[in-house]
């Protein structure tokens, strides 16, 4: 429990956290990868260096130090936070790691600001927020080891089908190679995959959204090869593996997924953001679901449009399924050419009581949001993923 004086140092410090520069944020995590090159093995090295991640963490912290006094704020924040570490394996005793190059840094770079006192104070507030994760992300990992189907850490997954969905875009199926049955996930979630290229020193960790719906036997992902402005480290490596070859994957993750199977449901994606919607799609027609689906879908050119036979085939068999699709370039099989623009559609969107879930580039997100809610979809039906770091629309 926190004291009074605890809070109030500690809510004094959210601008600290909350402008903390890139020189905080870089010196915290160079300090952490000097003292501690194993996390190298967890950490996504790329988006270090993009910087992307970098400012999540004093983000996280700074809303916390917000929040403190009335943590349910934070609900779907952490819950978030919690299913991407869960897909990551952290552990409990990565906690103190972390805290003591945190507290350490802001010794460090601004001592005159972060006083005995403050420290004292921040001590005390992150052991209760790591206790916090550590209890969510230990409720995750018990689901997982207990379920059907389930397990803890990784487990070695067989490549048993590989199929080109479009240019870039390449589907793998992944089959346990115990011969056991698998987890399953809830459409929309993700799987984290560890693996070691030969030309990697340090293990690389992704997240894929599981493309398929639950069948307990299997899962599929479908995978961008990202080439600019440099081949993408894990991308690249999995489209040259070829079938047959073991991955090591931990238990199905995320916070995004179909929550409601009684209303009308509208998914929207642009390029490789089609992954989830496909699951959820799956379900959706195999389901009792008995409403509209309308599926809407972005990308470049004819040649990046994965999965179009699949569509095709599935809105021949369910007539309460919609398809459009817009190619930014024009060309054979869309319905719009260029951006997205929901005003063009000849349906009619379930603007009062449809669910509306969205994946694809972060600009792209934030564009059908802005539309959606100038159309009168209220903001709690809006739903999406980013395939990084979270960011708000
Ligand atoms: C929840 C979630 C679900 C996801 N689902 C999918 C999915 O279904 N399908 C899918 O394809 N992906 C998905 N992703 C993305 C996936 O996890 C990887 O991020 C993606 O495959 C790229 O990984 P990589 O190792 O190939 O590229 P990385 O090596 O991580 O590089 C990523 C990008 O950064 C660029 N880059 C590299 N170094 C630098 C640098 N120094 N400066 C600037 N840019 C640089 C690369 O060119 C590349 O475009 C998902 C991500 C999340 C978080
Ligand atoms: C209370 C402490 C912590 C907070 C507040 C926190 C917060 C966050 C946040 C906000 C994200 C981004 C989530 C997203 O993708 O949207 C994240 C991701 C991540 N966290 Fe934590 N975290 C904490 C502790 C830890 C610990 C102890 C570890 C392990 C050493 C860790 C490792 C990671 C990793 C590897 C990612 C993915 C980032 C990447 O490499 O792309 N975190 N965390």
């Amino acid at each position: 429990m926190l004291t009074d004086n605890t809070i109030k140092i500690v809510k004094s410090t959210v601008p600290l956290l909350a402008e903390a520069g890139t020189v905080i944020t870089e010196h915290f995590y160079k300090r952490m990868f000097s003292h501690n090159p194993e996390l190298k093995n967890i950490f996504n090295m790329t988006n270090q260096a993009k910087g992307k991640q970098q400012f999540a963490l004093f983000n996280a912290l700074a809303a916390y130090a917000q929040n403190i006094d009335k943590l349910a704020v934070l609900k779907d924040a952490l819950e978030r936070i919690n299913h991407k570490h869960a897909s990551l394996n952290i552990l409990p005793e990565h906690y103190p790691i972390v805290g003591g190059h945190l507290i350490a840094t802001l010794k460090e770079l601004i001592p005159d600001q972060f006083t005995p006192e403050v420290e004292y104070a921040w001590r005390e507030a992150y052991a209760v927020l790591s206790d916090i994760c550590i209890t969510e992300e230990a409720a995750l990992y018990a689901h997982n080891k207990n379920t059907q189907g389930g397990w803890s850490g990784t487990r070695q997954f067989e490549m048993t089908n590989k199929q080109q969905e479009s240019e870039l875009v390449t589907s793998f199926e992944l089959t346990p190679v115990d011969g056991k049955e698998v987890i399953s996930h809830k459409p929309g979630q993700y799987l984290g995959i560890k693996i070691k290229p030969d030309n990697c020193q340090y293990e690389q960790i992704r997240q894929y959204s599981i493309s398929q719906k639950a069948n307990g036997k299997n899962y599929r992902i479908s995978v961008k090869k990202e080439l600019f402005p440099k081949p993408g480290v894990v991308s690249n490596y999995l489209h040259s593996l070829p079938q047959g070859s073991v991955v090591e994957l931990y238990p199905p993750a995320g916070d995004f997924y179909l929550r409601d199977n009684a209303t009308p449901t509208v998914l929207v994606s642009a390029g490789v953001g089609q992954t989830p919607m496909m699951a959820m799609l799956e379900t959706l027609l195999s389901d009792k679901h008995t409403e509209k689906i309308i599926y809407l879908h972005a990308c470049e050119t004819p040649k990046q449009h994965s999965f179009a036979n699949d569509l095709n085939e599935l809105s021949r068999l369910y007539n309460r399924l919609q398809t459009a699709t817009w190619f930014n370039q024009g060309g054979e099989g869309c319905n719009y050419t260029g951006l997205m623009n929901l005003r063009d559609l000849d349906t009619e969107l379930p603007i009062n009581n449809g669910e509306f879930y969205l994946c694809g580039p972060v600009n792209f997100m934030a564009f059908i949001k802005t539309q959606l809610l100038d159309l009168g979809v209220d903001n709690s039906r809006i739903h999406y993923e980013l395939f990084g770091p979270h960011q708000d629309l």
